[in-house]
């Protein structure tokens, strides 16, 4: 990076290549119906509306040409807004978009748009597009966290519900209930994490090296970026989250979505 509070090169990679099963809709979550736009389409709005990227690096299953014209139509939904800016005096520098097919991994799925990134890249946010509603601030907080020199932040949110470890009952216990519980978590410690994760790239890209090892087993555990990074034991920093980042997983997330689109508080409702 150039200083430790100059803003550094920054690439967003958003991955939208996940089957999005336990939505239930039957096709890529990312094309999903929200708000009369996709999932996919309102998460590369946010992106683009947050302004901290020189390039948008978005991973979309392969071979899927409905993600690909959806991507095409945002970039040139962009340059619309851009040139409109322009005549206005206001105009902000543009972000490049990069289409990679991702991988049958979440993990693999950056490493392929990873290995897209421009020449100068000196940082990354790796956002999961079913986190659609992300607010610009959080964004922002985690690229504020990079400027002022982490080499990785995330952003998270207290967690309300007490948690617990469990196992699965065996022998005569089984008849009792299907699990048992083997302890609780401390709640004051715990947080739910969010995304866009914020890494230095050379960290993020020594991460999935080392993660390149993985067994089956090793590498289905993988569920974020972070926890590569905490591997490598590189410290993690942490910002406030935002609970309009949910991750829209189930039917319940998605009316939840819909409403905070469609509520009173506005299109893009933003907590304080
Ligand atoms: O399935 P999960 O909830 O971990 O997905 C989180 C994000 O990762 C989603 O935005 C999904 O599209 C993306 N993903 C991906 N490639 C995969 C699996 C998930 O880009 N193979």
């Amino acid at each position: 990076m150039n200083s430790a509070s100059a803003t550094p090169a920054t690439a967003v990679i958003v991955v939208a290549a996940g089957s999005g099963q336990r939505l239930g809709y039957g096709m890529p979550k990312a094309k999903v119906p929200l708000g009369g736009d996709t999932i996919l389409t309102h998460a590369l709005r946010g992106v683009a509306a947050a302004g901290v990227a020189q390039q948008i690096c978005v991973a979309i299953p392969p071979g899927d040409q409905e993600l690909q014209a959806l991507c095409e139509s945002f970039v040139a939904e962009i340059q619309a807004a851009h040139r409109l800016n322009a005549t206005s005096g206001q105009a902000v520098q543009l972000p490049v978009v990069t289409v990679v097919e991702g991988g049958a991994s979440r993990a693999e799925s950056v490493r392929a748009a990873l290995a897209a990134l421009l020449p100068g890249t000196e940082a990354v946010l790796v956002h999961d597009a079913a986190r659609a509603l992300t607010p610009e601030a959080v964004f922002h907080r985690v690229a504020q966290s990079l400027a002022a020199g982490a080499k990785a932040v995330i952003p998270v949110i207290p967690v309300v519900d007490t948690v617990k470890t469990v196992e699965r009952t065996t022998g005569d216990g089984a008849a009792i209930a299907p699990e048992l519980v083997t302890g609780t978590a401390a709640r004051e410690s715990l947080r739910a994490v969010q995304t866009p994760q914020g890494f230095e790239l050379a960290t993020l890209r020594r991460a999935h090296e080392a993660a390149g090892g993985f067994d089956g087993g090793q590498a289905a555990a993988v569920t974020d970026d972070a926890m590569l990074v905490e591997l490598l034991g590189v410290p993690v920093h942490a910002v406030r989250g935002a609970s309009q980042s949910l991750k829209i997983t189930t039917p319940l997330d998605l009316i939840i979505a819909e409403g905070l689109l469609e509520g009173p508080l506005g299109t893009r409702w933003v907590e304080g």
